[in-house]
């Protein structure tokens, strides 16, 4: 079964499209502007097309089975350098994708929008159940693509999760994700600056998300899934993470992110799927990998400034 990945050189989308070819039989397909790089390791059953998703019109989808859609401004600043680029990405480009995959026959199709539709909420559980209230573009543009996505879930299975900032080792690293970046703070400096502190997020190891693509492709789930198992302060993680790496931490009072949320995750769980990691696990692979030199801090991990200096988006 053919299988194509947007965005699959991205973080995610790397680790991701390795597990397809290491762990199934499918053939592999990845479409990406590849603005950090490519990392994916050359296959037989994969093929890389550089190319922008805002022009595949023209791209055959009729042979694909299930596509997985990763590609796009993926996270609140970046969004915000070119709003309307960013609309023009993640919400019109998805609405063409997801409209000619339903016409010419693609099975499933699987999309992470993101935990943070919720925006700034009080609740102690943010189910599905709850209306998602977006503070920011990005927030938006996923809210947004996921209703375009679903209004298809008539021709094809739909698959929409929600995840929580995602941590863990990947071949294509992203370090302004809390998790990954506050660990290299610690490995690079030995400190660890927090800003403000008592924000809640929650996360998801990269491993875990990509069983959970895997899930659900082999169970065909259908239907907007919380994918989050771990809701942690910001300043929770750099104590884990000082517990992991001898590192000191700064509290600065001040924060521009105010961001605070926490998912639940009972309806994911009630399909059968477990998380087999979790975030301390995901820092001790990070320092592990720093250690033995695949990782590193380039200019390209830093999604933001990386994007703003080579005007993409
Ligand atoms: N990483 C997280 O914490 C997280 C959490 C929730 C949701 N998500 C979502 O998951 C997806 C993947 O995230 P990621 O962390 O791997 O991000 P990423 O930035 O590493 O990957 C996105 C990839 O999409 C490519 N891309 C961007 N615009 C494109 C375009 N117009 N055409 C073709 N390719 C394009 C980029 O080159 C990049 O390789 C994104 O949609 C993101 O919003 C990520």
């Amino acid at each position: 079964m053919p299988i194509l990945v947007t965005g699959g050189c991205g973080y995610v989308g790397t680790h991701l499209t390795q597990a397809l070819l290491a762990r199934t039989d499918h053939a592999v397909t990845v479409v990406d502007t590849t603005w950090f790089g490519n990392y994916l390791q050359p296959h037989p059953r994969l093929t890389v097309c550089v190319g922008d998703i805002r022009a595949m019109d023209g791209f055959d989808l009729s042979r694909y089975d299930t596509i997985f859609h990763l590609a796009g401004i993926a996270n609140d600043p970046s969004a915000e350098l070119n709003p309307r680029a960013s609309w023009e990405v993640n919400v019109l480009a998805t609405m063409r994708l997801a409209d000619r995959a339903a016409r010419q026959g693609v099975r499933q199709f699987v999309f992470p929008s993101s935990g943070a539709v919720y925006g700034v909420r009080s609740e102690p559980r943010i189910t599905e159940d709850l209306d998602p209230m977006p503070i920011s573009d990005y927030n938006k543009t996923k809210m947004v693509a996921e209703r375009v996505i679903l209004s298809y879930s008539d021709a094809m299975t739909t698959t929409i999760f929600r995840p929580a900032t995602v941590c863990g080792y990947s071949r294509r690293m992203r370090l302004d994700l809390a998790v990954n970046g506050l660990t290299m703070q610690a490995l690079t400096r030995k400190r660890i600056t927090v800003f403000g502190g008592s924000q809640v997020r929650p996360n998801i190891h990269i491993d875990d998300l990509v069983d959970l693509y895997l899930f659900a492709l082999e169970r065909r789930l259908a239907g907007v899934y919380n994918a989050a198992f771990e809701n942690l302060t910001v300043l929770e993680i750099a104590k884990l993470v000082a517990t992991h790496i001898d590192a000191g931490i700064d509290v600065q009072a001040s924060t521009s992110d105010p961001r605070s949320y926490r998912l639940c995750s009972d309806r994911l769980r009630a399909t059968g799927f477990r998380p087999a990691k979790n975030v301390s696990i995901a820092i001790g692979e990070l320092a592990a990998a720093y250690r033995d030199g695949r990782l590193t801090d380039e200019p390209n991990w830093h999604t933001v400034s990386w994007m703003k200096a080579r005007n993409l988006g």
